[in-house]
């Protein structure tokens, strides 16, 4: 099959782990005879230097005209005195907007071999953890009206968080849709007893239900979902949560899986064109190290293939790999316990083609 993907190097440590992401993609288009070209993007603090801008429209366009963009991870203390518009953040947010994906999938998923990694206790971990968080990603505070100004002689500043019933609706299905296809239970993550967008939430998530009988529904507010999540994170399944909630408790979630390092995402909209990237920074204070973990770069390329290219083999090949890999006993710096050899990040990158190449 023939693809364009689109390549956002990103920055700080994070040309190190999309070098190794393209590393494996070269070995799936040899090994299942695909044909990959690739284009790079420029956007963030790169763009910033570049051009003035965090994602001029041009670079927004080229993506536009891909089948499906790959992304590092951006910003760094360079740019952080920079005012809003101008942060490398802010060409992020713009990319996902421009692109129409409303709908983040970020899986909290505990690999066995890296259960001693877990901050949580033994008794929490050995129940598992397997769920999702689909975070809606273009809408709410993210995107509303912020403003800095002064009044009676002090500086104020608001940020407005505004949310309509399609964009619930059409994440909500996202959500009920992927519950179906695992198991069956989903919750709406909200803070109803405070604020009228989660209310709203409320309301037409509670329409929606009514057509999937199948799926289980429960409610909790956000709050408690950041209690639950360190008390007993196998009670979860999917959970859908509007932009800011989904931003953080990805975070959490994604830690008690042992590393953030490990934990891809995808962001997708109406049609099959996504948005491929780990959840975890740039790391830029350990930049140029060949310290940093490419295994979650690696599997959000795994997830664009799943996705984007309805290449489920492949990807599937790639998660083995990564499986093979941890097995083995490697481990970049955040993910290493004792017994484990600790690698780079290149060498990882390396194991894991070997690994895709010499399994059948
Ligand atoms: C994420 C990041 C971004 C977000 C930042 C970099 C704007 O934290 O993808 O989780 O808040 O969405
Ligand atoms: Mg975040």
């Amino acid at each position: 099959m023939e693809k364009k993907i689109g390549v956002i190097q990103g920055d700080a440590s994070s040309p190190e782990i999309v070098a190794q992401a393209l590393r494996v993609l070269h070995v799936i288009e040899e090994k299942f005879d695909h044909h990959f070209t690739y284009e790079n993007i420029d956007m963030g603090g790169a763009a910033i230097d570049k051009y003035g801008e965090p994602l001029p429209d041009h670079e927004l366009k080229k993506c536009l005209a891909c089948d499906s963009v790959l992304l590092g991870a951006i910003g760094g203390p360079k740019w952080e005195g920079l005012p809003g518009e101008l942060r490398p953040e802010k060409g992020l947010l713009k990319l996902r907007s421009g692109m129409g994906l409303y709908a983040n999938n970020r899986p909290a998923t505990l690999w066995p071999q890296l259960s001693d990694a877990s901050p949580l206790k033994d008794s929490i971990v050995k129940n598992g953890i397997d769920f999702v968080v689909v975070r809606e990603l273009i809408g709410g505070v993210y995107f509303g009206e912020h403003k800095t100004y002064v009044e009676d002689g002090e500086r104020k500043a608001l940020d407005t968080m505004p949310y309509s019933e399609h964009e619930i609706e059409r994440i909500g299905r996202i959500g009920f849709e992927m519950a179906r296809k695992r198991k069956k239970k989903l919750c709406l993550v909200d803070k109803a007893n405070v604020l009228d967008t989660s209310r709203l939430w409320r309301a037409v998530m509670q329409t929606l239900k009514n057509e999937y009988p199948d799926v289980e529904y429960s409610q909790m507010f956000v709050d408690n979902c950041a209690m639950q999540i360190c008390k007993d994170p196998s009670q979860f399944d999917v959970i859908v949560t509007e932009n800011m909630f989904g931003d953080i408790l990805s975070d959490e979630a994604s830690m008690i899986t042992g590393s953030i390092g490990m934990i891809p995402s995808s962001s997708l909209g109406e049609g099959t064109r996504g948005l491929y990237e780990p959840i975890h920074g740039s790391a830029p204070d350990i930049a140029g190290q060949d310290k940093i973990n490419p295994i979650a770069c690696i599997l959000s390329a795994a997830m664009m293939l799943r996705y984007s290219f309805d290449m489920e083999q492949e990807a599937e090949a790639i998660e083995r790999a990564v499986n093979t890999v941890l097995d083995q006993g490697y481990r970049t710096a955040d993910i290493f316990s004792e017994g484990c050899v600790e690698i780079g990040c290149s060498e990882m990158g390396s194991r894991i083609c070997e690994a895709i190449q010499t399994s059948k």
